[in-house]
C-alpha cells in the first residue's frame, strides 16, 4: 500500500479504444476521446483533471484511430504527464484492455472511461478507497432512469452485492449506476483472462463479487454525463454554459474568437473559436459553439448547435440543436432538423431539408438520411 497522502504514486488508465458507434458519423474520423468539449479535445480535459489530482503517470489503451490520440498528446510532457500508449490490434474490451497493460501497472490505479464528463473529486475517491480497504472502488451516481446503464446494489457499508446491466426501468433494483471511474488494486488483474476480449462490467466485477473480495461503491452527487450519444454531447454543452459542470466561468460570450462576433449577431451564451467570420445579420446562439475558422453567412441562423472547425453555413441556412463536424458545408437556405448530426466534409446542398435526427456522412453516402 502507498502512504495515505501520496496520490502521486497512483497511476491512471484512461480507456480510449472504443469505436464510439453511437456518436457516428462524428467518430468516423475523430475517436470519441478527441471529440471537442468547448473546442478542446475531451481527453485533454480528462488528462488535465488527472494532473490536478496529482496523478502524472497515465496509460492509454487505444486501438480505434489511435494516431489521432498519439500525435496530439505525444509523450505528454507538455501537460506535465508521462503518457504511454498500448495499441490493441483487436478490441480487448474494457477489462481486456487493462490486462493488456499489466506490465506498466505498479500498484493501485485509477481507471476512467474515456467518455465520461464529471466533476468527481478524484482525491476524495482515492481517500475513500484507502479507508475501505477493498480491492476495488466504483464511482456510482444516481439517475432518474437507470435502464440504459449498469445498476449496482450495495449494503449500508457500501459493499457492492450485485449488478444488473441495462435492466428494464421497472425492474431496476436501484437508481445508482456505474459511473465509469474505478480505483483498482493491482491484484484485480489476476481475475482477467489474457488474450481475449473481456468486459469489466459484465465479467470482471461480477467475478470479483463472487470471489468475496471487497468491491465498494462511492456514490456522489457530482455532475456526470456519459458523452456517448449525440443528445448527451449537446446536453453537456448546455450544462457547461449554465454552469452545472465547472469548466471555469461561463460568460455570456466566450472563446478565443469572441472579438469576431458582430454584436448584432450574437444571442448569448456562445463560445467562439479563432478566425471565424460571422455576418452582422446572421444569428449565432444561444448555447452555440463555433470551432476555429467557421463562417456564418448573411441571414443564417445557428442556435443550440455545436460546429467544429472550418464549418461553413451559407446564406439563410438554419441549424437548431445540431452537431456539424469539421469542414462540412451547409448550403444556402438549407434547413437542418433538430438532433441531426453532420459528418466531416459533408456537403448539404442549397435548399436541402435535413430530417430531424438524420446522420449525414460524406464518406458513406449510403448511410445518409436526407430528404429534399
Ligand atoms: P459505442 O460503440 O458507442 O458503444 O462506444 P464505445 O465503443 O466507446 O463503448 P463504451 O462507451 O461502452 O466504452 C466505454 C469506454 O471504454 C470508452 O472510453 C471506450 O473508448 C473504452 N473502450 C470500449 N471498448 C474498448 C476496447 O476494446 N479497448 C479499449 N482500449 N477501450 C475500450
Amino acid at each position: 500500500m502507498v502512504a495515505p497522502d501520496s496520490h502521486c504514486s497512483v497511476q491512471a488508465v484512461v480507456l480510449v479504444g472504443g469505436e464510439g458507434t453511437r456518436l457516428r458519423p462524428l467518430t468516423l474520423e475523430t475517436p470519441k476521446p478527441m471529440v471537442p468539449i468547448m473546442n478542446v479535445p475531451f481527453l485533454e480535459r480528462t488528462l488535465r483533471r488527472l494532473k490536478e489530482a496529482g496523478i502524472d503517470d497515465v496509460i492509454l489503451p487505444a486501438g480505434y484511430l489511435p494516431e489521432a490520440i498519439t500525435s496530439y498528446f505525444g509523450d505528454g510532457k507538455w501537460l506535465g504527464l508521462r503518457i504511454r500508449y498500448v495499441i490493441e490490434d483487436v478490441p480487448l474490451g474494457t477489462a481486456g484492455a487493462l490486462k493488456n497493460v499489466e506490465q506498466y501497472i505498479d500498484g493501485p490505479f485509477l481507471v476512467l472511461n474515456g467518455d465520461v464528463l464529471t466533476a468527481l473529486d478524484l482525491r476524495a475517491m482515492l481517500d475513500y478507497h484507502r479507508a475501505k480497504g477493498g480491492i476495488a472502488t466504483m464511482h456510482l451516481i444516481r439517475v432518474d432512469d437507470p435502464s440504459p446503464f449498469g445498476v449496482a446494489v450495495h449494503d449500508a457499508n457500501g459493499r457492492i452485492e450485485r449488478f444488473v446491466e441495462k435492466p428494464k426501468r421497472e425492474d431496476a433494483p436501484s437508481n445508482e449506476i456505474n459511473a465509469g471511474t474505478y480505483i483498482l488494486e493491482r491484484e484485480i488483474l489476476d481475475l482477467i483472462p489474457p488474450g481475449r476480449a473481456v468486459s469489466i462490467e459484465r465479467e470482471t466485477f461480477p467475478a470479483l463479487i463472487a470471489s468475496g473480495r471487497g468491491l465498494y461503491a462511492y456514490t456522489t452527487a457530482d455532475y456526470w454525463i456519459d458523452l456517448g450519444r449525440p443528445e448527451a454531447y449537446l446536453d453537456a454543452h448546455r450544462h457547461i454554459f449554465e454552469g452545472a459542470m465547472p469548466l471555469g466561468p461561463a460568460p455570456e460570450v466566450d472563446g478565443p474568437g469572441r472579438e469576431s462576433v458582430p454584436a448584432a449577431a450574437v444571442r448569448p451564451p456562445v463560445f467562439i473559436g479563432r478566425d471565424c467570420r460571422i455576418a452582422p445579420d446572421a444569428i449565432v446562439g444561444p448555447y452555440t459553439v463555433l470551432g476555429d475558422g467557421c463562417e456564418i453567412q448573411s441571414g443564417a441562423t445557428v442556435a443550440d448547435s455545436l460546429l467544429w472547425d472550418g464549418v461553413v453555413v451559407e446564406a439563410g441556412a438554419e441549424l437548431n440543436w445540431t452537431i456539424v463536424a469539421s469542414r462540412a458545408r451547409i448550403g444556402a437556405g438549407a434547413h437542418v432538423g433538430r438532433g441531426a448530426v453532420i459528418g466531416h466534409d459533408a456537403r448539404i446542398g442549397p435548399g436541402t431539408i435535413v430530417a430531424a435526427n438524420a446522420r449525414i456522412a460524406a464518406e458513406r453516402p449510403e448511410a445518409t438520411d436526407q430528404t429534399v
